[in-house]
């Protein structure tokens, strides 16, 4: 029997291309576009920088995209349902990671380390002084959480941790007082939670409601000494209102691990000192990105061999 054809539209980490050999035919292609790429397959491993869209999803005998992400705003879902495309991501287990990151470029920005070590790299450092670098405490903070889904949860523990406080809105989900008691967090509205934050940390997905969601606005509400952190999608922050407000110091600081145009970045946050550039690895540790990998292959081989992926995103699409 014919193996099915896959793509992998950039390498995955083991196992998952041990997984998948042992059950498809594992096709990488050389075109430039996806579509023409997918020709013939039934599945495609995807990734955050591969726009799925109708050209890719209506390939026909095209059966299923497992993205390599938990993020999915790559995916035109509602396409890939209209043409009974199944869709999946990976959740789950990369929330410690992220999180973990999300807590480093809060440090980061705060206590200015990228910026200390471009001082020292640069000769700069002459001896101690009393009012070199001064940074903003994390202890006794507040901590702004913007979504508290898994991502936002964890990171709520790590601040507790740290001894701040914990506020979060969340309109989409909203914990229940008694989820609220257990994690330590206060809900606030969105324009309440800029304002009482010391530091703002970005945890909803991409959609048309949380597009530039942080804008010119929204910068204007936070204190002049507050920090603002994003590792959810670049889109979800108005880069150049972000980085007009860095520029005239309207917030301290800010942590960026993703930007609005990727792999460009405004070319205002570029020249700035007050903003810590990371390139989209919150969740890149050596374990974590195995594991997303292999989640992305059990999905994939699963919804071929006609089982329900885990993951899957529009269940719809599985029903028809
Ligand atoms: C990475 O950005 C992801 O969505 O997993």
């Amino acid at each position: 029997m014919t193996r099915p054809r896959v793509l992998v539209t950039h390498p995955i980490l083991d196992p998952g291309p041990q997984l998948l050999a042992a059950e498809v035919e594992v096709v990488t292609g050389t075109e430039p576009s996806i579509r023409a790429r997918a020709e013939g397959c039934a599945g495609i491993v995807s990734q955050v920088m591969d726009p799925i869209g109708e050209e890719v999803l209506s390939l026909p005998g095209l059966k299923i995209v497992a993205n390599c992400a938990v993020g999915f705003d790559n995916i035109d879902l509602a396409a890939a349902t209209r043409h009974g495309v199944l869709a999946t991501n990976t959740p789950g287990v990369l929330n410690d990671t992220t999180a973990d990151f999300a807590f480093a470029l809060l440090m980061a920005a705060a206590r200015r380390v990228a910026e200390g070590d471009r001082f020292v790299r640069e000769g700069r450092y002459h001896g101690w002084a009393i009012d070199m670098l001064l940074g903003q405490d994390l202890h006794g903070a507040t901590l702004g959480i913007v979504g508290i889904g898994r991502i936002g949860r964890a990171l709520a523990r790590r601040a507790l941790g740290f001894d701040m406080r914990v506020l979060y809105t969340d309109d989409a989900a909203p914990l229940s007082p008694a989820e609220e008691a257990e994690l330590g967090v206060e809900r606030r509205p969105l324009v309440e939670l800029l304002r009482e934050s010391d530091y703002v940390s970005l945890h909803v997905p991409l959609t048309p409601e949380t597009r530039h969601l942080i804008s010119h606005d929204e910068l204007q509400l936070m204190k002049p000494t507050a920090i603002l952190v994003n590792t959810s999608r670049g889109p979800v922050v108005d880069e150049a209102a972000l980085a007009a407000a860095l520029k005239a110091g309207e917030i301290f600081a800010a942590g960026i691990d993703v930007y609005e145009h990727e792999p460009a970045v405004d070319p205002g946050l570029l020249g700035l000192d007050n903003v810590v550039l990371a390139p989209h690895i919150a969740s890149g540790s050596v374990r974590t990105r195995s594991r997303m990998s292999e989640l992305a292959a059990l999905n994939l081989l699963a919804g071929l061999r006609g089982e329900r992926p885990p993951n899957l995103l529009n269940p719809e699409a599985w029903q028809t």
